[in-house]
């Protein structure tokens, strides 16, 4: 089986109400080349409703959470739950990434928490990995990683974990302008899929999609996305300029 393309956007904090649906608007008129290729768009909360309305114009684009909590419900002041994303028709939930990891403190216990929150509820994870700059020059960053999915995803069962997409994030190349090389992006992806491999075999190990982030832009994501094990993007700031991210989603 061919796994999936995937250019997913990750808005983070970024757009107003009106400039979230023009955003929206402007990825789904686009045409999708490649029927492989699947466009989610990660926006906040307040926007998803709408965005899965205007994506049904557009059987390629699916759209994301960008966080849940790791409970059902209760008295969690501020927190959204899984079956509030579930219900407005969301389908996907970024977890882990390396600034929920950073500035609200998601460890790899809790994010194994949110990762069966979040399938239990019929929701796909979106499961963001990747090492901070003094890990990578201590040369320990494959371990890093094999540990953070050890800890979050591997208790899960196969027919569970096939349902993940991986997401590949050096904390040093978000944001900043820096890309990992295609090579180095290539070198991870392989041993991520090595290691599902190892632990679920080699036909779920071929169906997951692993993303890489980090300044993926319309100028790199060609060459990153033609490495073997690299198989799409999770895109920050060229998601949030419709052109930027169209010419991304045509990188494939
Ligand atoms: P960036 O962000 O593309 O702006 O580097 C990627 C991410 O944080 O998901």
């Amino acid at each position: 089986m061919k796994r999936l393309n995937i250019a997913a956007g990750n808005w983070k904090m970024n757009k107003n109400y009106e400039e979230g649906v023009d955003l929206a608007k402007a990825i789904t008129a686009h045409e999708v080349k490649d029927s492989h290729t699947m466009v989610i768009l990660g926006t906040p909360f307040i926007h998803l409703k709408t965005a899965v309305e205007v994506a049904k114009a557009n059987p390629n684009v699916k759209i994301a959470a960008q966080n849940c909590h790791q409970l059902t419900k209760g008295a969690y002041t501020g927190e959204t739950s899984v079956d509030m994303i579930r219900s407005v028709g969301a389908e996907f939930v970024i977890l882990g990434h390396s600034e929920r990891r950073a500035y609200f403190a998601e460890n790899n216990e809790l994010l194994a928490q949110k990762v069966n929150t979040v399938l239990a509820a019929d929701l796909r994870p979106i499961f963001c990995c990747g090492e901070a700059l003094e890990i990578r020059e201590a040369g320990t960053h494959i371990e890093f990683v094999a540990q953070q999915l050890k800890e979050s995803l591997f208790h899960l069962d196969g027919a569970a974990f096939a349902k993940v997409v991986i997401a590949y994030e050096p904390i040093w190349a978000i944001g900043t302008g820096v890309t990992a090389s295609p090579t180095q992006a290539q070198e991870m992806h392989n041993e991520i899929r090595q290691l599902i491999s190892d632990k679920y075999g080699a036909d779920i190990a071929n169906a997951t999609s692993i993303l890489y982030g980090g300044s993926v832009k319309p100028a790199n994501a060609k060459e990153i996305f033609g490495q073997q094990d690299v198989d799409g993007g999770l895109v920050g700031g060229a998601s949030l300029k419709a052109n930027d991210f169209i010419q991304i989603i045509d990188s494939f």
